[in-house]
């Protein structure tokens, strides 16, 4: 694993400028793409447009959330204006469609970039702790801790589900770049433990310890324990 320490704004800009890169090189990449309280502040460091020919895959979706409490929403919101990403070249995780995952991707030539964030319990997408690496998409009961994560968005911990979809981890990992952005004090252990601990599944961001080509941007308080 590559891992860059810089202040926050600057970890962000260096991730964006990786981004940027790889839309250059190709521009009608697939993305695994994310979403959250970091991936927002990522979105607004990306390059206008740089997603104007790209495809995107959601990482992962709480099931049974209302519309307007989605991650899907603060991709349409967020993303979308932002990068030019066609929403007619989304794919969004669902009820419906979750299944089909697995089986787009490949369609789709698989993933050339996934862009995550990790969880304060060190998941990644919604892999929580015992996640095992074959996993695949599907759906997963979240633990107290991310449902505790999520307050904010949900306002109240009884509000946020119970369940959400992801991509598994072997979905994952066979992106042929991974990126992985922390930032903040409470990221911290999830960061050194993802680096460092025994790549068992307690830990599932352990696992990115396995494939080649893993990049990690986090800022100081993140980076404070490597
Ligand atoms: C979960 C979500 C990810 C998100 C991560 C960090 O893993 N499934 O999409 O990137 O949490 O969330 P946040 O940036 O809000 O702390």
């Amino acid at each position: 694993m590559k891992t860059i320490v810089l202040e926050k704004d600057e970890a962000l800009r260096r991730a964006a400028d990786q981004i940027s890169g790889l839309m250059k090189e190709k521009p009608d990449s697939v993305i695994a793409m994310a979403a959250g309280r970091t991936m927002l502040e990522l979105w607004a460091h990306l390059e206008p447009d740089c997603f104007s020919r790209a495809v995107c895959f959601q990482v992962s979706e709480f099931a049974g959330a209302p519309e307007d409490r989605r991650l899907r929403r603060m991709m349409e919101e967020h993303l979308l204006p932002a990068t030019g990403l066609n929403a007619e070249r989304c794919f969004w995780l669902n009820a419906e469609s979750w299944e089909n995952c697995e089986a787009e991707l490949q369609a789709a030539g698989g993933i050339d970039l996934a862009v995550l964030g990790i969880g304060t319990n060190g998941h990644i997408g919604f892999n929580e702790p015992a996640a095992p690496f074959a996993s695949r998409t599907r759906i997963q009961k979240l633990t107290d801790k991310t449902r505790k994560q999520y307050v904010w968005l949900f306002d109240r911990e009884s509000d946020v589900p119970e369940k959400a979809y992801t991509m598994g981890i072997r979905t994952l990992t066979e992106a042929r770049q991974i990126m992985v952005i922390a930032t903040g004090e409470e990221k911290s252990e999830a960061v050194f433990q993802m680096l460092y601990g025994r790549n068992d599944s307690t830990v599932p961001a352990a696992f990115l310890q396995v494939p080649a080509n893993v990049t990690v941007y986090a800022d100081l308080e993140a980076g404070h324990r490597l």
